[in-house]
């Protein structure tokens, strides 16, 4: 694992696009895997400025998206699938068809999450998974206790998702209480990971999952078994960080992120 600290939310989300960009560029077949939250706002920003300025073409290359609530419509504006309309898809000039959520209002759940991973194996697995953090530390909605081999299924939310997802609701009790995610496993699979956390609400939880021990309670912590992860936090999310000054060094100094720096 390695752990990246930017100034600020912008250039720290401004890295982690250009990231994704680059391999874009790189590979137009590109298979994307998404995530959603407010921490990602951002990073689509710059991903659909960089489509208008720069021509970032996302015409060939495909999407998984880490999660979905159960029981809503993807016209629902709560849902993900809205989101990432909203946030992206709409806004860039990815074919429609090739971009992914889980159905949380399929007859049969479970069926919906052994096809959700045959899709992604189909699609020849995820080139690079983007992920927030949880409060307490989930990636997806793998909620505390989240085995670390776990594969797509349904998730009852705990109390502090709830909690914290209850703003976009208008309160806790409208949330969802069910959503289908990805599994730890699922995404311990793809080529890549980055990960992205800003402001200090997110620094006591990004210090244990970057410097803690593996444990199913946060399982963030599975990423430092993962070969190639990159942690991108700001410097409120990384107050915590033992390490910190090393990471820094990192940044300024090894030749993997020369081409980044100075940006912002
Ligand atoms: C959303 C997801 C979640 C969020 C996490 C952080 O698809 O998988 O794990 O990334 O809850 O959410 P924000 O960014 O809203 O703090």
């Amino acid at each position: 694992m390695e752990a990246i600290i930017r100034p600020d939310e912008e250039a720290a989300a401004l890295l982690v696009a250009r990231i994704i960009a680059k391999e874009l560029r790189a590979n137009p077949h590109l298979v994307i895997g998404l995530a959603t939250g407010r921490t990602m706002e951002s990073v689509y920003e710059w991903l659909v400025r960089m489509h208008r300025d720069e021509k970032l073409d996302f015409s060939l290359c495909s999407t998984f998206n880490l999660d979905e609530y159960v029981g809503l419509s993807p016209d629902d504006p709560h849902s993900y699938r809205h989101y990432m309309n909203d946030h992206l898809f709409r806004q860039v000039n990815v074919d429609l068809r090739n971009t992914h959520l889980p159905d949380g209002q399929a007859p049969d759940l479970d069926a919906e999450c052994r096809d959700y991973e045959k899709a992604i194996a189909k699609f020849g697995g995820i080139d690079i998974q983007l992920l927030g953090i949880g409060q307490a530390g989930h990636i997806g909605f793998n909620e505390p206790l989240s085995a670390l081999r776990s594969r797509t299924r349904v998730k009852a939310l705990t109390p502090t998702t709830l909690e914290q997802n209850a703003p976009f609701f208008g309160g806790e009790k409208k949330v969802p209480r069910r959503a289908i995610t990805m599994g730890v496993g699922t995404i311990l699979d793809a080529r890549r990971c980055i990960l992205l956390a800003t402001g200090s609400d997110k620094a006591y939880i990004i210090a244990k999952a970057v410097e803690g021990a593996i444990t199913a309670m946060i399982s963030a912590t599975a990423l430092q078994l993962h070969p190639r992860c990159t942690v991108v936090v700001d410097e409120a999310a990384a107050g915590q960080l033992q390490g910190a000054d090393y990471y820094r060094w990192i940044f300024e100094n090894e030749p993997e992120w020369e081409e980044f720096r100075g940006t912002n």
